[in-house]
């Protein structure tokens, strides 16, 4: 497995692999690796033939008051767990390597990043689809791999490689869990045992909103204050949102007709989590 830290070395592998008529499946990642981030890489390797995975912790798509300094990163441990399910190259620039000074070009996803983890981090899809759209200029990859754990910043990367005639087909991989059902992240190493306990109710609201629908509720207002409460009644818990919108399209909805999407923003002691399902399509988030 190689390991390159710059555009040009990447560019030069990249090149050589698609000489070789290879094709190339890409897992853009801010690194801290997880089974989450393994079973994408595990997809890429079963669809293409070579994997290239990115780590970069990227500063853009962090609000100022956010975890940018102390975001997790283990380049040995995430290097030899990449390599476990056969990555082939790592792709690992520095911040001056993505953005050098006089750095001054943004890509804006209007309407689909007004709601929800775009509502409570201003600027953070800017931020995303700008280096997304980096990372795929500079590997130009044939398939790229997205997690449903992050169901709108997919719906998002989505739009835009349609929306800018981007060449490559984005695969959206399902949510991985701990055994106990909480939605695995890097961030999951912040929260004390207690919190980590406390953490269970994203999932347990998602769970009490698949039952309401599974008997026959289809109101969405009805099915949001279920979870709302679930979460409350949890002193740990604060909300940030619990929002239901039409998917893919990303509309308010108040009667289900089709699929919706339940996501859920809660933050445990100073820790933001994120879950979601989708109803209504007997998803499952267990
Ligand atoms: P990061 O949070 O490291 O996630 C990288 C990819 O792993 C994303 O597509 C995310 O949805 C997926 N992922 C994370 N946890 C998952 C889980 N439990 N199950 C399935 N997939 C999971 O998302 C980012 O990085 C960044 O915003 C990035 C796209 C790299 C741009 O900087």
């Amino acid at each position: 497995m190689f390991i390159f830290n710059t555009v040009d070395e990447i560019r030069e592998f990249v090149r050589s692999v698609r000489a070789s008529g290879q094709k190339i499946g890409f897992v853009p990642t801010m690194g801290y690796l997880h089974e989450g981030h393994l079973e994408l890489m595990r997809w890429a390797k079963r669809h293409c033939d070579i994997v290239v995975i990115s780590i970069f912790v990227n500063p853009t798509q962090f609000g100022p008051q956010e975890d940018f300094d102390k975001y997790p990163r283990d380049l040995e441990r995430d290097a030899q767990m990449a390599e476990s399910v056969g990555v082939d190259a790592i792709f690992k620039p520095s911040v001056a390597e993505m953005y050098p000074s006089g750095y001054c070009t943004y890509v804006d996803v209007e309407r689909i990043t007004e709601k929800l983890c775009g509502q409570s981090r201003p600027g953070h899809f800017r931020g995303v689809a700008t280096v997304v759209t980096k990372l795929f200029n500079i590997i130009n990859p044939d398939q790229a791999f997205f997690g449903q754990k992050d169901a709108q910043q997919a719906l998002v990367i989505r739009r835009m490689v349609a929306d800018l005639n981007m060449s490559m087909e984005v695969v959206t991989v399902p949510t991985v869990r701990e055994p106990d059902g909480l939605a695995m992240s890097s961030r999951n190493v912040y929260l004390t045992p207690e919190q980590r306990q406390a953490a269970l109710v994203l999932r347990k609201g998602l769970r009490i909103a698949e039952d309401a629908v599974a008997a026959g509720q289809r109101d969405t207002f009805a099915i949001r204050q279920l979870v709302v409460d679930t979460i409350v009644a949890e002193p740990l818990a604060e909300i940030d949102y619990v929002d239901i919108y039409s998917y893919p399209e990303l509309e308010p909805v108040t009667k289900m007709s089709g699929p919706v999407l339940l996501a859920l923003a809660v933050k445990i002691g100073r820790t933001r989590l994120i879950d979601n399902i989708i109803l209504g399509v007997g998803d499952k988030c267990s």
